[in-house]
């Protein structure tokens, strides 16, 4: 579904469901990273871009005073918010991303309107495509549209981020909230998470690609694994002497090798080396310079899997499949992409190969896994957007 049909589709769901037709409609996209893998909270590069897949949600003015009522029109589960308190945790999990969001809005000074509100999700979940960024943008869009009083876009994503902190328990970076917010159409993002400064990298060359390539292996990011590598980078940039990863040099890496533990070393090599291929391959894209921004592509997903640890056997399934596929077969580069753990990966290929290639890494991942993967192709999307109202 295009954004059209699926805020036409949210408008019925909602006037099915509350008997009336929606006063706004509010959409924020989820991402693919191309490149920049857990470098955010190292004060580092990514290269995102917003992709057609969206959070959305349709709301009008309620009658019960104090409540949001939220409708999952996919699942038909809802969720009742009490906002004429503090907003806290509560059931059904997936109702904390909208919670914590509320509550940041709250802490904000901002009063709550009650509000039915009916929402759905093209994004994923679980895929490592940030479908909980992309709700949580989605929910402050719509306070946004719901108060009439909009924010800037930084202190947006900010906000939702803080919610993934804490009410996810997720102690991510900033680079899907971001992307969430501040995706332009057309455009990759490159972001410096530490001056949080951006440049858009245009992504037009219709010759190429990006294939999403979903493992259907669900990845969760609360379960420890993710704060772990966070803390194994604050403690190599402590060794090493440095304010973060960031400004660290590979020279300054060896030095310090010997006070580091192997484990400890291998994440910052993986960091270090990740915040220079993103540099670079910002350049190379703004170049159309396919096979070097592929090559990129291939030496991150290594660093990932060999030196951070956080690819699964399925995700580097695919990129072997894409790289049999290889340059003649039309694949420059593949990568797994986002936390890791399971999700998807994401290939720069040649536009007119896109349908030989998606048969050809269904069938060969089938065959290698027993799993069906889901492939789609993306253009580069506009961030969070108030439909109506
Ligand atoms: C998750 C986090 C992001 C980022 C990526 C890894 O998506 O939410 O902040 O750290 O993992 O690059």
């Amino acid at each position: 579904m295009n954004l059209n049909e699926l805020s036409a589709h949210i408008a019925a769901e909602f006037q099915k469901h509350y008997g009336r037709a929606p006063r706004w409609i509010v959409a924020a996209p989820g991402r693919v990273n191309v490149i920049g893998e857990h470098t955010d909270y190292n004060d580092g590069f990514v290269l995102p871009m917003a992709i057609e897949r969206y959070a959305i949600m349709a709301a009008d003015a309620a009658a019960a005073p104090g409540e949001i009522s939220i409708y999952d029109a996919h699942f038909k589960e809802s969720a009742t918010v009490d906002v004429s308190a503090p907003v806290t945790k509560g059931q059904p999990k997936w109702s904390n991303y909208i919670r914590g969001v509320l509550a940041g809005f709250q802490q904000r000074g901002v009063k709550l309107p009650a509000l039915d509100v009916a929402f759905m999700s093209t994004v994923p979940l679980g895929g490592g495509l940030s479908s909980s960024a992309a709700l949580e943008v989605c929910t402050a869009t719509l306070m946004e549209a719901a108060t009439g009083k909009t924010i800037d876009p930084i202190e947006k994503a900010l906000l939702a981020q803080k919610a993934e902190h804490e009410f996810a328990g997720v102690p991510c970076g900033i680079m899907d909230q971001f992307i969430s917010a501040l995706g332009r159409e057309g455009h990759l993002l490159l972001l410096d998470c530490r001056t949080r400064k951006t440049v858009l990298v245009p992504m037009s060359d219709p010759s190429v690609a990006l294939l999403i390539i979903n493992t259907n292996v669900k990845h969760e990011l609360g379960s420890g694994e993710y704060a772990k590598r966070r803390a194994e980078c604050e403690e190599a940039a402590k060794i090493i002497g440095v304010k973060s990863l960031r400004d660290a040099t590979p020279d300054q890496l060896e030095k310090a090798k010997g006070k580091l533990s192997d484990v400890v070393y291998r994440r910052a090599r993986h960091v270090i080396g990740e915040i220079e291929r993103t540099v670079h391959a910002a350049e190379g894209i703004r170049q159309s310079n396919w096979p070097t921004v592929g090559q990129l592509m291939y030496a991150s997903h290594a660093a990932l899997r060999d030196d951070y640890e956080v690819s699964c056997k399925e995700l580097d399934v695919v990129v072997e499949i894409a790289e049999d596929i290889g340059y003649r077969g039309g694949v420059y580069g593949c990568r797994m992409t986002g936390g890791g753990f399971g999700g998807c990966c994401v290939a720069l290929v040649k536009a007119d190969a896109v349908d030989a290639i998606t048969k050809k890494i269904a069938a060969d991942y089938k065959t290698k896994t027993g799993i069906e993967a889901t492939i789609f192709a993306s253009r580069p999307a506009a961030g969070a957007t108030i439909i109506k109202g």
